[in-house]
């Protein structure tokens, strides 16, 4: 079993990335960490614990992160999201538990301890960044340092070229691969794009496991409709479950290593660079994922969440 820190912004999809992880034997979760980015931090904390307390996992802490990016101003996501970030959902705040202060001091203090710890980075890289240019040292002994975030040869989705996650925080996605000293693996809109929850996806998960299946619906409607009205997508395109899946099965997706940079201003601002063919001769840093088998995506979800029978 490995042990895990997330860093989040729930977030409809963190949320069912959230599930994954949870759900999955393979990890272990020490602590959930919550960065702005979908939502302002105090929110996306409670969003955690929503879904700590449908997992029954309320045992595990919520820490609050960095309220602001690194330079930029806060830019949410709430029209994709929702103003609750889960799809106006309303579903009941928890109060036997309450986030803990704070996120990059308890990055800080597990890698100092345990350095072994892997890392997932679901939302903008502000609480990473910070810990890093504290001391880059610490991350050295990582296990494996996975990020949803950035793209490679496919659009932007918050402009013509950038992702949402670098986009909002670009000065933290660039140090993040300025300083990482471990391969980053970078799970980004080329392959995300391509994990849709259709309706009779859907469908099939209320029958199996009706609880899981009214909550996945429940916050997923706003998306839906999100999805249609801007994409003519029917369903939802739902991108951090695939990097839990990334760490959690090494055969679903598929890339190269190569060096990678973020542009940090600008009208490209956000925009990961990937130099595939090695112009600038600069140190391997990253993983770029461009490949994934989607069935097996879904196989490992359904499977892990809901606990759907292997065919
Ligand atoms: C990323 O941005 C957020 O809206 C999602 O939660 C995901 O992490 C996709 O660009
Ligand atoms: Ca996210």
């Amino acid at each position: 079993t490995r042990n895990v820190i997330i860093d989040c912004d729930p977030g409809i999809d963190d949320s069912l990335a959230l599930l994954l992880a949870l759900k999955s034997p393979a990890l272990n979760v020490i602590g959930i960490t919550i960065v702005c980015g979908n939502v302002p931090t105090h929110i996306g904390a409670e969003n955690a614990l929503k879904i700590l307390d449908l997992a029954d996992r309320l045992d595990i802490p919520v820490y609050l992160g960095a309220n602001r990016p690194l330079e930029v101003a806060y830019t949410s996501a709430q029209d994709t999201h929702g103003d609750d970030g889960l799809g106006n959902s309303e579903i009941p705040t928890v109060t036997a538990v309450r986030p803990i202060q704070d996120a990059a001091r308890f990055i800080e203090a597990t890698l100092t301890e345990a350095p072994t710890t892997s890392i997932l980075a679901l939302g903008p890289l502000t609480n990473i960044a910070t810990v890093l240019q504290r001391d880059p040292n610490l991350f050295e002994q990582v296990d494996q340092f996975t990020l949803m975030g950035g793209s490679y040869r496919s659009h932007g989705n918050c402009s013509p070229v950038a992702e949402y996650n670098f986009w909002c925080d670009p000065d933290a996605a660039k140090v993040v691969f300025d300083l990482m000293p471990v391969p980053i693996q970078m799970v980004g809109l080329d392959v995300t794009r391509k994990i849709v929850l259709t309706p009779s996806l859907l469908a099939y998960i209320k029958d199996i496991n009706p609880t899981m299946g009214t909550f996945i619906e429940k916050i997923t409607k706003f998306y839906f409709d999100f999805h249609w009205q801007y994409e003519r997508v029917i369903g939802c395109v739902i991108n951090d479950p695939l990097a839990v899946a990334g760490m959690l099965d090494s055969t679903i997706l598929h890339g190269f290593d190569s060096y990678t940079t973020v542009v940090t201003d600008g009208v490209a601002r956000g925009q990961s660079i990937v130099d595939d063919h090695d112009f600038w001769h600069a140190t391997v840093n990253s993983q770029v994922m461009t490949d994934v088998d989607v069935e097996a995506f879904w196989r490992l979800f359904l499977t892990t969440v809901i606990g759907a029978t292997e065919p």
